[in-house]
Order: C-alpha cells, then sequence, then structure tokens
C-alpha cells in the first residue's frame, strides 16, 4: 500500500481517498508509528500529511530520518513538508508571513512533481511557518511569497515535497502532483480498481471462513447489501442473509431486496415477516427511546430465532453458524483509531443492536473502503442501482418518523408521502445534492384544512431534506421551490389523511436530522 501518515489533521483521509482516485491502494497510518512497523507493511509509497502543528510548538510530532533512508519513495504535503525539510537539514523558519487560501505559486523547474502544469498557478496553503533553505541534493521547484521554498524534489532518492495542500480541489493541478509523484516518482501503476478489489476480498473471505456458515443481517442498506454480494461471492451457499422485514420499511424496499437483490446476485435469502409482532410490541407508545429499545429487542430475538432455524436446518452436521458478516467502512475503521489487529470482536450495535453475549467471528470486508468506493464495488457486483445508490436509513426505520404512535395506519400514511417525496426528488435530478430526506408523519398534530368544499382536520408531515459529508453534521438543503411545491401538492392530493406539508430550516447541530 501506499502510507499516508497523519500528522492529525483532518486532511489524512482526504489524501488517502485522492490516491485511491488515482486507482493505487492506500492506508492511513498514525504518526507515532514507529519507522520499523511503517516498513513492516512493505509501502510502496509513503505520503506525510498535513498537520495543525508548527514545528517548532512544544510536542510537535516528528518524523525519524530512517524513513528516509528506506529507498521507500515519500512526498511530504504542508506540515509533512516542513517535518521532512527539518529532518534531512533544511532550514524551516517563521517568515512572519501566513498564507492561507488561494496562493499564487510561481514555478522555476518542473521537475517530476509539476511536469505539465503552467509557470504561474494557483494552490490552496495553510501554514504559517515556511521552508526557507531546500535540503541538501533537493532542487527547488516552485515559491510563493510567504513560502521561498515551495516545492521540492531529490530524484535520486525519490523524495518530494509541496507546501501547499494538492489534496484540495482548489489546488489547481494539485491531482496532477499526487499522480507525478504516485507514477513517475514512486513508479506505482494504476491497478486498484474495484475488479481487483473484488478479487483480492473473495480471496481473502475464502482464507477467512474457510468451509463454516456465515449468517448476514441484510438490511436493505447499501454497506450490507454489498458486504454480503462479495461474501456470497467468495463462499456462495455457506451464507445465509436474514432479513427482518419489520413492516418499518419505505414502500418497495422489502421488495427490491426480496426479488432485486436475490436475482442480481444469488444470495440465500430467509426473509422474516414480522410485521405483527413488531406492531403489537410497539402498541400504545410514543416515547422516542423507548420505540428504538423496543424495536432494537425485537431485532435480536427474530435474529437468534433465525439463526436458530439455520443451525437446524443444518443439524444433520452439526454446524455453527460462526461468522457474522458486517458492513463496516474504512472511516469507521480510522476513527476508531486505526483498527490494527482483534480479529474476534463481539458483534455490535451496526446491525440493529445485536447483544453482547451473541458472539462471532466478524467477517469485514468493506473495512478498506470509502461509500463511494463501496457503491463502485457494488455496481461492479451486479447490486441492483436502486439499492447501491440508495440514501442512508436509520435501522429503525419509520418507527421513528411517526411522531407519535406507530400503527399499520399511520405507517401506511407516511409509506404513501415519502414515496412521492421521494420520486419527486429524483425526477429532479437532485438525488447527489442531498444526503436524505426524511419524510416525517406528525400524527400526534392535526390541522384545519379546506379540500373540495369540505373542512379537513388531518396530518401535518414534516420534510427533511439535509446536506452532509458524514451526518454528524449537517445543513438543511435548500431545495427548489417548483420541487417542494409539487412535492406538497402531490402529497395533499394524493394522501387524503394529510393537509399540510412543511419544510424543517434546521441545521444540525442543534436539530438532529432525524426527528426522533
Ligand atoms: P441523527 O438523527 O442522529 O442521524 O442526526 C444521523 C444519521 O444516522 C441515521 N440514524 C440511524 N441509523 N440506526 C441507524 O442505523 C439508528 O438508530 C439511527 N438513528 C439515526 C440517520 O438517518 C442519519 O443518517
Amino acid at each position: 500500500p501506499v502510507l499516508v501518515v497523519d500528522f492529525g489533521a483532518q486532511y489524512a483521509q482526504l489524501i488517502a481517498r485522492r490516491v485511491r482516485e488515482a486507482k493505487v491502494y492506500s492506508e492511513i497510518v498514525p504518526h507515532s508509528m514507529s519507522v520499523a512497523d511503517m516498513l513492516a507493511k512493505d509501502p510502496a509509497a509513503i505520503v506525510l500529511s498535513g498537520g495543525p502543528s508548527s514545528v517548532y510548538a512544544d510536542g510537535a510530532p516528528s518524523v525519524d530520518p530512517a524513513l528516509f533512508e528506506a529507498g521507500v519513495p515519500v512526498m511530504g504535503i504542508c506540515y509533512g513538508f516542513q517535518v521532512m525539510a527539518q529532518a534531512l537539514g533544511g532550514d524551516v523558519a517563521r517568515t512572519g508571513l501566513s498564507e492561507f487560501g488561494g496562493t499564487a505559486v510561481e514555478v522555476c523547474a518542473t521537475g517530476v512533481l509539476l511536469d505539465g502544469t503552467p509557470a504561474h498557478q494557483s494552490a490552496w496553503m495553510s501554514h504559517g511557518d515556511a521552508v526557507r533553505r531546500a535540503p541538501e541534493g533537493f532542487d527547488v521547484l516552485a515559491t510563493t511569497a510567504g513560502a521561498p521554498v515551495a516545492a521540492f524534489e531529490d530524484r535520486e532518492r525519490r523524495l518530494f515535497g509541496v507546501q501547499w495542500h494538492p489534496e484540495v480541489r482548489h489546488s489547481e493541478f494539485g491531482q496532477s502532483v499526487l499522480e507525478h509523484f504516485l507514477y513517475d516518482g514512486a513508479g506505482l501503476a494504476p491497478d486498484w480498481t474495484p475488479g481487483n478489489v473484488i478479487a483480492d476480498q473473495v480471496a481473502a473471505i475464502k482464507a477467512q471462513v474457510g468451509d463454516a456458515r456465515v449468517i448476514c443481517a441484510l438490511s436493505g442498506g447499501v454497506d450490507s447489501a454489498v458486504a454480503a454480494a462479495l461474501v456470497q461471492r467468495a463462499v456462495g451457499d455457506q451464507l445465509t442473509c436474514v432479513h427482518v422485514d419489520h413492516g418499518l420499511m419505505r414502500e418497495g424496499e422489502v421488495e427490491q431486496i426480496e426479488r432485486d437483490f436475490v436475482a442480481a446476485t444469488g444470495v440465500n435469502l430467509v426473509v422474516r415477516d414480522e410485521r405483527e409482532r413488531f406492531l403489537s410490541a410497539l402498541a400504545g407508545v410514543t416515547d422516542p427511546e423507548t420505540k428504538r429499545k423496543i424495536i432494537g429487542r425485537e431485532f435480536i430475538r427474530v435474529f437468534e430465532d433465525a439463526q436458530r432455524d439455520i443451525v437446524a436446518q443444518a443439524g444433520a452436521h452439526g454446524e455453527e453458524v460462526k461468522f457474522l458478516v458486517q458492513g463496516t467502512l474504512y472511516p469507521d475503521v480510522v476513527e476508531s483509531g486505526g483498527g490494527e489487529g482483534a480479529a474476534n470482536i463481539k458483534s455490535h450495535h451496526n446491525v440493529g443492536g445485536l447483544p453482547d453475549d451473541l458472539t462471532f467471528e466478524l467477517v469485514e470486508p468493506l473495512r478498506a473502503l470509502f461509500k463511494d468506493e463501496v457503491r463502485a464495488v457494488g455496481r461492479e457486483l451486479g447490486v441492483p442501482e436502486e439499492i447501491v445508490s440508495r440514501q442512508p436509513f436509520p435501522g429503525p426505520g419509520l418507527g421513528i418518523r411517526i411522531i407519535g404512535e406507530v400503527t399499520a395506519h399511520n405507517l401506511d400514511i407516511l409509506r404513501r408521502a415519502d414515496a412521492i417525496a421521494r420520486e419527486e426528488l429524483t425526477a429532479a435530478g437532485l438525488d447527489g445534492e442531498i444526503w436524505q430526506c426524511p419524510v416525517v408523519l406528525l400524527a400526534d398534530v392535526r390541522s384545519v384544512g379546506v379540500q373540495g368544499d369540505g373542512r379537513t382536520y388531518g396530518h401535518p408531515v414534516v420534510l427533511r431534506p439535509v446536506s452532509s459529508e458524514d451526518a454528524m453534521t449537517a445543513d438543511w438543503t435548500r431545495l427548489p421551490y417548483d420541487v417542494l411545491a409539487t412535492i406538497s401538492t402531490r402529497i395533499t392530493n394524493e394522501v387524503r389523511e394529510i393537509n399540510r406539508v412543511v419544510l424543517d430550516v434546521t441545521s444540525k447541530p442543534p436539530a438532529t436530522i432525524e426527528w426522533e
């Protein structure tokens, strides 16, 4: 892999993504990792990321000069550029001129990194210190007003660096710099493709699972669907997927899994129709946390029943279900501290809150992937587009989008309104712009309306379109008025119980995305 050494800014993930966009596999490692441990990963190249610190700040992370002696191509970015310059005997100083944002770069020699790019270009900067003199053996490639040395390289030793952030889109030729480093500087080939990811994962899954039985809770979301399709590709009928139909899905979703997903992937699927069970457990409940607990608890019971049935069916061979497929993604792995080791982990809340005493060995074929890469792999595996491009949908489903009691009647109303909103957003080509758009039924609220020649006393629904990178923060999406108008007209015309459509214009924080 190409190792991206994380010096503690938010940029490491972005660099890792850009390297992968260049079709070269990358992994993020903490700067605290020893050079020996880094080299043990047999890196094809190393990128030192930006960081929040000044190389002169107390406790500023540094880099072991041994890293540059190992013969591995290295590129330093921003802070990584400065620690590199310092470690190799260059001069890093406070120039008194900070540069933030778009900055004019003057190219003095294109070298490998800036090959084919113009003499004047704009790059995105964020630094206070600057490299005043390059280490011996390095060619200076560019300067800016605040950075006498803004890019350098030593072709012989295959060491490269830029003061700016090539991973940021505002850097005009950023991706070109990264690609020159990877292809020309480090001699790597662009061969990390969805097809190769699938081949690698299929081999890894086979090695992990052997001929044991594997189970997967298929929620209908992108991650569990793609993970299941990969495991199916690897071990076929050893995998059983369980879809718990809790009756809280949106219109058409259960059918998409039951019919389209199975047809496309050949997955062994057990659908458990548990709609009655969930409805009676939820009867009379309006408190959001209580609803979540009930849905989680019932989910576990159903999943345990399903597991017992699978074991009973395979009983003649005395087989157990030893492995559980989870759709864990790379950002979760990075955020929980790099996630090295620990193959035997207890199942956790991702699949609707499975309990601690239900121990499986986890199969996590998406652990190395970002969401858009998961989608690309899913498409390559032939997972239906409606599933691959699906918006995030909470485990408790429509149960937490009904403010009030979850009844069959309320679910039916909400399902119809939600389908109209989704249909119109798709028709308007807005799916790429929004992260998700919950439709929330205010079952506890009524308001007066007039329809035809009569007074109505119906319920409102709330449209909650949000834009977000990761759902941790979100802003409400400024949808075009005419699209809002069409959705509102259609919902009030076609869903008799609803006589008012309102728009949620709150960001997160202070509000959450879901209403409950
Ligand atoms: P909130 O409402 O906390 O939602 O801003 C953040 C994101 O998480 C989704 N969400 C859930 N997903 N189980 C899930 O699998 C849940 O219990 C759950 N609650 C919220 C929500 O749709 C949004 O994408």
